[in-house]
């Protein structure tokens, strides 16, 4: 795969310790660092979770409270279900974002192009009012169903009613079932070993 980051292959150390690279999703907060992790250390899970390719995605709602979007970089969405359509995704129990979340009656998986890593970036750093630096200041977005933000240049897009949320460890488990989809014919972005990547040849 073509890497399009900071660091090129060549530079990486063979093992790099995922969490002291500024893309890390399973990064841990400041001093925080090297709790163990049911008897596993947590640099070596984070290490080997890094291992698994995944795409990326912004996952959106709307604030029921403020009527304000929220929206995070995401990569744990999977396929949970066809019949009945399900698919799934986690959030972290302190993100500011899980309120929102749990009282949004909907939200959208946007499914990122590999053009829109800047987005990506933008949307796995914190809320910000200063100007210029929102999360939706960027990139072309229309309210979908329950006006969750639909991002326009994705390679794809599930539209989904809430089903359930369960507790999963330090994250909270989302479940949608899908009621409108988008797929369109553009490469995905891929992330892997804390970097964005393109995709590559098939096998
Ligand atoms: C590639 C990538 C994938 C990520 N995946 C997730 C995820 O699945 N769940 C999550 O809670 N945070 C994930 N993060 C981290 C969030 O994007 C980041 O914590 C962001 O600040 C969350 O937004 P918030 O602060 O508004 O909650 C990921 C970050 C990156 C770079």
């Amino acid at each position: 795969m073509g890497v399009i980051d900071d660091f090129s292959y060549i530079q990486r150390p063979k093992v790099p310790r995922l969490s002291s690279i500024p893309d890390d999703p399973l990064a841990a907060p400041k001093g925080r660092d090297d709790a163990p992790a049911g008897g596993l250390a947590t640099p070596a899970l984070r290490s080997a979770l890094g291992r698994f390719a995944t795409g990326v995605t912004i996952v959106t709602c709307v604030d029921a409270a403020s009527g304000r979007r929220v929206g995070l970089t995401a990569n744990s969405f999977s396929a949970l279900s066809l019949e009945p359509p399900l698919v799934l995704w986690s959030l972290r129990r302190s993100s500011p974002s899980l309120a929102p979340f749990e009282a949004a009656s909907h939200f959208a998986v946007n499914v990122l192009a590999e053009t829109q890593v800047e987005l990506s970036r933008r949307f796995a750093r914190p809320p910000s009012d200063a100007p210029g630096f929102g999360k939706f200041d960027e990139g072309l977005w229309s309210a979908g169903l329950g006006g969750a933000p639909v991002l326009a240049g994705c390679a794809a897009v599930f539209e989904c009613v809430r089903q359930a949320v369960h507790d999963g460890g330090d994250h909270r488990l989302f479940i949608g079932r899908v009621l409108r989809l988008a797929d369109l014919a553009i490469a995905p972005l891929v992330f892997q070993g804390g970097h964005y990547h393109m995709l590559g040849e098939v096998l």
